[in-house]
């Protein structure tokens, strides 16, 4: 098992299967892009199969999510996924992405054996999708996720990041949509990851803020919290439900006490947490010839050392040096 010395299990691996991405949203990357990681450096397929399928068989790794950059532009992805779903025990697999090219993949991926998707979707207003993400794509995003609502990957969520002065006025038509349409609507605090470092607390939209918005337009009901278990939405019932929304409070209401999360970069490094400011690197062993025993050894070591909390509300709090485009959601 991957047990921290806080007592919390990692049983949720989260793959970065590149650092690219076709948008540029402001939270993760500056307009002009970053300096890709060079491919000789990335796994490849073979040996990413191999560290998911060691975390699986050997280190009591549940479920597994792509996510990039955008993990749509990975060549190869519904292969990487159809390996996936043939480890024993098989996990539940996921994808988080932006959409883009989603319509074209669901069906492929739903037949690979994706289980779940995540589709990022911060505005509907093609004029406010420019500016957030610099490039006009929304109608791009939207065909994926009505795509992948008829590839059956439900049930499908949508995450949402609200920026002062740019987005925040649309929490209640994004909830209005996703209600329509029967996604499971998200918003998640912005958190210090972008590459700029242009990230300030002023301009973070607060879980308050949000559901304060929320509650002006829609009756919210709490779930109980006892359900929550590691998840990191608190969750509300809309209007009577069966519909339900989620804020993630990342920075304001910290879940790092019950975190059971694991990632593993596109490079093949082992990252304890987003904000983890060291990384172990599993590629370069892997490639001297280690076998699953050592690299597995190294993995535990990884997520042992693995601190209490993101430290983001500490003074002394350092930005990781990888962009979130770098590390995976
Ligand atoms: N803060 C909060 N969420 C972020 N995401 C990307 N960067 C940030 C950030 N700085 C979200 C994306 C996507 C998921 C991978 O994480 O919108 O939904
Ligand atoms: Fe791309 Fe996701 Fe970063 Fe937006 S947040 S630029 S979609 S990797």
């Amino acid at each position: 098992m991957l047990t921290d010395s806080y007592g919390r299990v990692a049983t949720d691996l989260r793959v970065s299967l590149t650092d690219r991405c076709n948008l540029r949203c402001s939270y993760c990357m500056p307009p002009e892009g970053l300096d890709w990681l060079p491919s000789p450096d990335l796994l490849t397929d073979d040996e990413l199969g191999r560290l998911v399928r060691i975390g699986v068989e050997l280190l009591g790794i549940t479920e597994v999510r792509y996510t990039g950059g955008e993990p749509l532009l990975r060549r190869g992805l519904p292969g990487i996924v159809a390996r996936t779903a043939a480890l024993a025990p098989r996990p539940e697999i996921s994808l988080t992405t932006n959409g883009i090219g989603l319509a074209r993949l669901a069906p492929a991926l739903r037949e690979a054996g994706l289980d779940r998707i995540n589709v990022s979707l911060d505005t509907l207003d093609q004029a406010t999708f420019r500016t957030l993400a610099k490039r006009d794509r929304l109608d791009d995003v939207l065909a994926g996720l009505a795509a992948a609502a008829d590839a059956g990957l439900v049930p499908i969520k949508v995450n949402a990041v609200l920026m002062r002065g740019v987005n925040e006025k649309e929490a209640v038509p994004l909830l209005r949509y996703c209600l329509e349409h029967g996604y499971q609507l998200r918003f998640i605090e912005q958190m210090p990851l972008d590459a700029q470092h242009g990230w300030r607390r002023e301009d973070m939209v607060t879980a308050d803020e949000i559901l304060d918005s929320l509650c002006a337009e829609f009756t919210l009901v709490p779930d109980d919290p006892r359900a929550r278990g590691s998840a990191p939405a608190e969750t509300f019932l809309v209007d009577g439900g069966p519909a339900r929304v989620g804020v993630i409070g990342s920075v304001t209401r910290p879940f790092c006490g019950s975190c059971d999360r694991v990632r593993l970069t596109a490079d093949g490094q082992i990252r304890n947490c987003l904000f983890a400011r060291q990384e172990s690197n599993l590629r370069d062993p892997m490639r001297a010839g280690a076998a699953d025993g050592e690299l597995a050894r190294i993995w535990q070591r990884a997520v042992a050392s693995k601190l209490p909390g993101h430290g983001i509300n500490d003074p002394g709090f350092l930005q990781p040096a990888r962009p979130m485009s770098a590390i995976g959601g």
